[in-house]
């Protein structure tokens, strides 16, 4: 990673079309959130500037399928480039149907990864 330009929880308003937005940075974390017009949270993603990975995503269910999620990885893409990243990185499950859809509308690529549950072995 570049030179950090951001400080530790500096927050800053973004405007979503039709919404109040805000980016907070906690360090190397930083977390987008959307409001509605009563400023309740609908729509969050939160990205490690060290990792590069999203570590959580999601979009409250009546505010689903109207662009939320795309505009939030979109704005992730601004900030990882502000930040010198050179990639974004994501995971989730090959059942979440929605997830899949949203990175590949978005421009992912996809990789494969492994995983062994310990949590059942008896
Ligand atoms: C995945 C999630 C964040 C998508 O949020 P969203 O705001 O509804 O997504 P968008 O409206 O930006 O959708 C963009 C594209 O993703 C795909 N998509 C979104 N929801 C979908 C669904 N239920 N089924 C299939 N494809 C879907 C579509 O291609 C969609 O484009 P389209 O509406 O033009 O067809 C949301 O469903 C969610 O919060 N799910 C639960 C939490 C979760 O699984 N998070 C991801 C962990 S990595």
């Amino acid at each position: 990673m570049k030179d950090k330009k951001f400080g530790a929880t500096e927050v800053r308003e973004i405007i979503i079309p039709g919404m109040r937005g805000c980016v907070t940075w906690y360090g190397d974390i930083v977390i987008l959130h959307i409001t509605d017009d009563k400023r309740v949270p609908i729509a969050m993603v939160v990205i490690n500037l060290v990792t590069t990975y999203i570590e959580k995503l999601l979009v409250t269910d009546s505010y689903r399928r109207k662009g939320l999620a795309t505009s939030l990885l979109l704005l992730v893409e601004e900030i990882a480039k502000e930040a010198g990243l050179d990639r974004v990185t994501a995971t989730t499950d090959l059942s979440n149907q929605a997830t899949l859809g949203l990175f590949r509308k978005v421009g992912y690529s996809e990789l494969i990864a492994f995983e062994k549950r310990l949590d059942d072995m008896s």
